[in-house]
């Protein structure tokens, strides 16, 4: 199945990622079904809608959900699923000591983006194409460790189901000369297969099915920044779609590595902009070209 349509929001801390995802949400949401999802670990998108967001989608108009799942809790639960995992693979080895692994497990490099992975490719699952998914990403970098995350783990998982493939070929062998058969389904294999199509969705849609928005705002900073964001999304072999210049005036300097992208200016509306009616003026500036 398609995913659905899918808009991340990516940029430097406090730029307007998040105020931009909830406008746009809210502006698409008149025509289409929505869900914005915060993938950053600030947990600001609740404070921004009012109310409190968790793992699960909120309802905050009709056709607009909202969610913000906890990244450390879900880090926690899959370095939990991991070593159970690991303790039953190997309960025969008495030998084995595996006191220490759940600390190990929970300290893994890459787990708070594989956690926020995770909780992406759960929307990109079960949500119909006709419906729009607006991901407020985390600041840039952990943006990037995520987008580079699925195209790297596809690599790993097709050395280790290399690997696996070569231990069942061994087992079936030696079974064979035993004058036994080996069972058809190998578990392992299973798992491995599982992970490489949710991790080939993401890669998929990373590269070619949605559209990366760079928000800045008129500084240096924040440019250069989104300068680095769109050379990562050219090595994934995609680019950004547009350019947002928050807080922007009616003439902008062209931005550095920036330039040539389509752009939209969002003015700047001091002390209002979380205000519903203030989020809903710049929701309709940015519908107008990425609606
Ligand atoms: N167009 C705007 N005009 C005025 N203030 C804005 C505008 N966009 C965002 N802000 C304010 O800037 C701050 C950071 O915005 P936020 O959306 O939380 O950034 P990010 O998610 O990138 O960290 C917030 O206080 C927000 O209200
Ligand atoms: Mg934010």
């Amino acid at each position: 199945m398609s995913p659905p349509r899918t808009l991340f929001m990516l940029g430097k801390g406090g730029v307007g990622k998040t105020t931009c995802a909830l406008a746009l949400a809210r502006a698409l949401s008149s025509t289409a079904r929505v869900t914005v999802v915060s993938l950053d670990p600030a947990h600001n998108l609740g404070d921004l809608a009012g109310v409190p967001l968790g793992r699960a989608p909120v309802t905050l108009m009709p056709g607009l959900e909202a969610c913000e799942p906890d990244l450390e809790a879900l880090s926690r639960e899959r370095a939990e699923g991991a070593v159970d995992l690991i303790r039953a693979g190997y309960r025969h080895l008495d030998a084995l000591s595996l006191g220490g692994l759940a600390d190990l497990v929970q300290h893994a490099p890459g787990l708070e983006e594989q956690s926020a992975l995770d909780a992406l490719g759960a929307f990109v699952r079960d949500l119909p194409p006709e419906d729009v998914l607006v991901v407020d990403m985390p600041p840039t970098g952990l943006s990037v460790r995520m987008l580079a995350l699925p195209a790297l783990s596809l690599r790993w998982i097709e050395c280790l189901a290399g690997l696996r493939r070569r231990i069942i070929e061994r087992r079936a062998s030696i079974a064979h000369v035993r004058g036994r058969q080996e069972q058809d389904r190998d578990h392992v294999m299973d798992r491995l297969g599982a992970e490489r199509d949710g991790l080939a969705l993401l890669c998929d849609l990373f590269e070619n099915g949605a559209a990366h928005v760079l928000v800045v705002n008129p500084d240096p900073l924040s440019i250069a920044e989104a300068g680095r964001l769109r050379e990562v999304l050219r090595r994934l072999g995609t680019d950004a779609a547009r350019l947002v210049i928050n807080r922007g005036s009616g003439t902008h300097e062209p931005a550095g590595g920036l330039a040539d992208l389509p752009s939209t200016v969002l003015p700047d509306l001091g002390g209002s902009a979380r205000e519903p009616g203030s989020l809903d003026k710049l929701g309709r500036l940015l519908a107008e070209e990425l609606g």
